[in-house]
């Protein structure tokens, strides 16, 4: 079979092997439902970092910040690995050959403590030895606006996620919810809420981009750790847009090989605020708005979607 073929077929089939099914009325992919008893019953340790964002929010930035500062600015210790690995994402699971196979479970349980756990979780599936443990979780919310069209270019060049269809699908997948860990505006919700029952540092995408030192600081205080002027420095030198998109343990090029396609959109895309205003008409901004209105109506949180 032609080369071109076979890559056809395996991202076809990985387009259908991880179809989306309903958790508790949260889409999930397949394996993750298949596997989600072994999840809920996950043993958290009390030292655990949990980082917990809806997809597209600034994840892959926050585990950074958080593993430069674990490692006191040693960035050679933060490139012992992809951030994938690093941070055993708890509820990710890719049955298949070792070269593709991936279990966010089995790689968290090897983990000797202190770990930095990711998670796309809503706040009512998160494992309740979280809540148990009183572990320490860092929340990241980013703008709708933007972390739509940021899930919407992730699902181009992503083939294993499912088909996003037309700009306009997608943006009606995203207000209605039924898309990957399900509605956006729910989410953001949730963990706002639970932020005043439990230790969770709520951050905001826009204020990383707007004063990344005052954010770094804040994430330090949390976690209860202090470092030098210089190691700060080198966080914010690191950490920045510019430096993770070239570095090949952060910009998700060397894992998801042929299921990640970076020509078609790198997944360190723009790392901007306001890029959304490229995308929406002002028709779609009108209607977005309205519906935005009165799906956020019941919560204090609001979002700059602008600097
Ligand atoms: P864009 O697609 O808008 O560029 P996640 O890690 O949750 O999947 O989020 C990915 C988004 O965060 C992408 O947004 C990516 O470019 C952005 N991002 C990653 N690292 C960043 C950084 N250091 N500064 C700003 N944005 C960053």
């Amino acid at each position: 079979m032609a080369l071109d073929k076979m890559k056809d077929l395996n991202l076809k089939e990985a387009r259908l092997q991880l179809q989306l099914v309903e958790l508790e009325g949260i889409p999930v992919m397949e394996p993750t439902y298949s596997t989600w008893d072994r999840v809920w019953k996950f043993k958290a340790r009390p030292d655990d970092l949990l980082i917990a964002t809806y997809a597209k929010a600034g994840t892959t930035w926050t585990q950074e910040i958080v593993d430069m500062i674990q490692q006191n600015g040693d960035v050679e210790k933060c490139r012992r690995d992809t951030t994938y690995k690093r941070h055993p994402f708890l509820e990710w699971y890719i049955p298949g050959p070792s070269s593709v196979r991936y279990s966010g479970l089995e790689l968290a349980e090897a983990m000797p403590s202190p770990r930095i756990l990711k998670t796309h979780l809503p706040v009512q599936l998160v494992p309740p030895s979280f809540w148990e443990q009183n572990c320490k979780i860092i929340y990241v919310a980013r703008n709708a606006k933007d972390n739509l069209v940021s899930y919407y270019h992730f699902h181009r060049m992503n083939k294993a996620m499912p088909e996003p269809g037309t700009w306009e699908e997608f943006m009606e997948k995203f207000m209605t919810g039924k898309v990957l860990w399900g509605s956006w505006y729910d989410h953001v919700k949730g963990w706002w809420k639970a932020k005043d029952k439990h230790r969770i540092l709520y951050l905001f995408f826009e204020d990383m981009k707007e004063n990344p030192k005052r954010e770094i600081l804040k994430i330090l205080k949390f976690l209860e750790k202090d470092v030098n002027e210089d190691v700060l420095n080198k966080i914010l030198f690191y950490t920045s847009f510019e430096t993770m998109k070239e570095n090949p343990m952060a910009n998700y090029t060397r894992d998801f090989q042929g299921i990640m396609d970076h020509s078609i959109s790198p997944f360190m895309r723009k790392g901007a605020v306001g890029d959304w205003k490229n995308y929406f008409t002002v028709t779609q901004n009108k209607k977005f708005d309205e519906d935005y209105k009165k799906k956020m109506a019941d919560t204090s949180l609001v979002f700059q979607t602008e600097l």
